[in-house]
């Protein structure tokens, strides 16, 4: 006999129902067949081993819960809008006032909240091309219709954009990820994005500043974010990157009108995010010297490893492939200077030579048909030397052709 309260919820119907498909971010799996198992990956967006903080934040929970009165506090239900000095913090570190300022369970977090109280189904959503695509699958998730505006080496093609709003597009808001792009690695100059938030604020779209690499730049001068000043900027942000992914914590700060709504919407969700890691990051980040002597010591792992993985690149492969040397973050974006080269079947040669790397059609906005000649190495969670060698197999697959 059929249940008929249960029909259409068998697991098919509801996969396609929500239009969800495997996580995306690579890397942490199995590797896919014809890959070996111990094959250098240069996949995922996850931060160095070495890079996370294990004992300053054994130092942080201990501290927490070895005072009776904190952690029997810490282990309690809280608010939404998270703690006063977790939210203190964040607000210094944006320039920003705590009540702008919500705690969520990292960044894609925070888009979802936000996509979720902002995007009717049909909405228009700009976005970089290429970009991350787990945004995309969010922005799918709500009904948006993207348009793409390209990323080039001198920044975002505002031109066609201003053209296209002139003819009458009317987008909800642009969503970028401004320093140490995924998957360009490249950082988006001040003037671009000024000149974002002023076709925001004359066309009235948010724009979402998603930047989770900012924090990790270990060359060069830093840019400074879209302004919060600005009525329409809204940053999402996440302790992912660079105190780890698993902690799940992460922030928005946006304006006025827009942070209670956002908080009560959350608030009717999930409640709020875990109070014992908001105490215990809280005291981390206050405690002097801390998360800079955490960064410190990042930008040092991540600045030797793209040096790696660049100087042998340009040894090996660089006849055929084109970079520019990142300036922080993880991710290094190249191009194959040969527009007829297949990189489905350098990846297979590579794949089966025991590296790996991810195919730049897959940040394509626009359904995996721009970005056919890129390729996203990811440095972050591989050793100098596993960097060189992962090199020297790519460099034997694009030259066996
Ligand atoms: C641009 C961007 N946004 C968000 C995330 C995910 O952040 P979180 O782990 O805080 O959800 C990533 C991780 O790869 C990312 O690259």
């Amino acid at each position: 006999m059929t249940d008929t309260l249960t029909t259409g919820f068998d697991s098919a119907t509801l996969l396609s129902r929500l239009g969800a498909h495997e996580s995306p971010l690579g890397g942490f799996g199995p590797p896919p067949s014809g890959v070996a198992a111990d094959a250098i990956r240069l996949l995922g967006g996850v931060p160095a081993d070495e890079a996370l903080p294990t004992r300053q934040l054994r130092a942080a929970y201990d501290a927490t819960l070895s005072d009776p009165a904190i952690s029997v506090a810490a282990l309690q239900y809280s608010s939404a809008p998270g703690i006063e000095p977790l939210r203190s913090w964040i607000a210094g570190h944006e320039g920003t006032d705590p009540d702008r300022v919500l705690v969520t369970n990292g960044a894609l977090h925070g888009l979802s909240l936000l996509f979720s109280a902002i995007l009717d189904p049909g909405d228009t959503v700009l976005v970089e091309s290429p970009t991350f695509p787990l945004a995309l699958r969010l922005l799918g998730h709500y009904g948006a219709q993207v348009v793409s505006v390209s990323v080039t080496e001198q920044g975002l093609d505002l031109d066609a954009l201003e053209d296209r709003l002139r003819a009458g597009l009317r987008p909800k808001l642009f969503y970028l990820i401004p320093d140490f792009q995924n998957p360009t690695g490249s950082t988006l100059p001040a003037a671009d994005r000024a000149r974002v938030v002023a076709l925001a604020e004359q066309y009235g779209f948010l724009v979402v500043s998603d930047n989770p690499y900012r924090d990790l730049r270990f060359a060069g001068e830093g840019v400074a974010d879209a302004s919060l000043e600005s009525e329409v900027v809204v940053r999402v942000n996440t302790f992912s990157k660079t105190l780890g992914p698993g902690l799940r914590l992460g922030w928005l700060a946006g304006p006025r009108r827009l942070i209670p709504a956002l908080t009560r919407l959350r608030g009717n969700n999930d409640q709020h995010s875990s109070l014992l890691t908001q105490t215990a990051i809280a005291r981390l980040l206050t405690t002097p010297g801390e998360f800079d002597g955490i960064l410190t010591a990042a930008h040092e792992i991540y600045r030797e490893r793209s040096r790696a993985l660049t100087t042998e690149l340009r040894a090996s492969v660089g006849d055929v492939l084109e970079f520019s040397d990142p300036e922080g973050g993880i991710f290094l974006w190249a191009t194959a200077s040969d527009p007829e080269l297949d990189l489905s079947a350098v990846q297979a040669r590579a794949r089966a030579l025991g590296t790996d790397f991810s195919l730049g059609r897959y940040f394509d906005p626009d359904g995996a048909v721009h970005h056919t000649q890129n390729l996203r190495l990811g440095f972050s969670n591989n050793s100098p030397e596993r960097l060189r060698t992962a090199a020297q197999r790519l460099a034997e697959a694009f030259h066996a052709h």
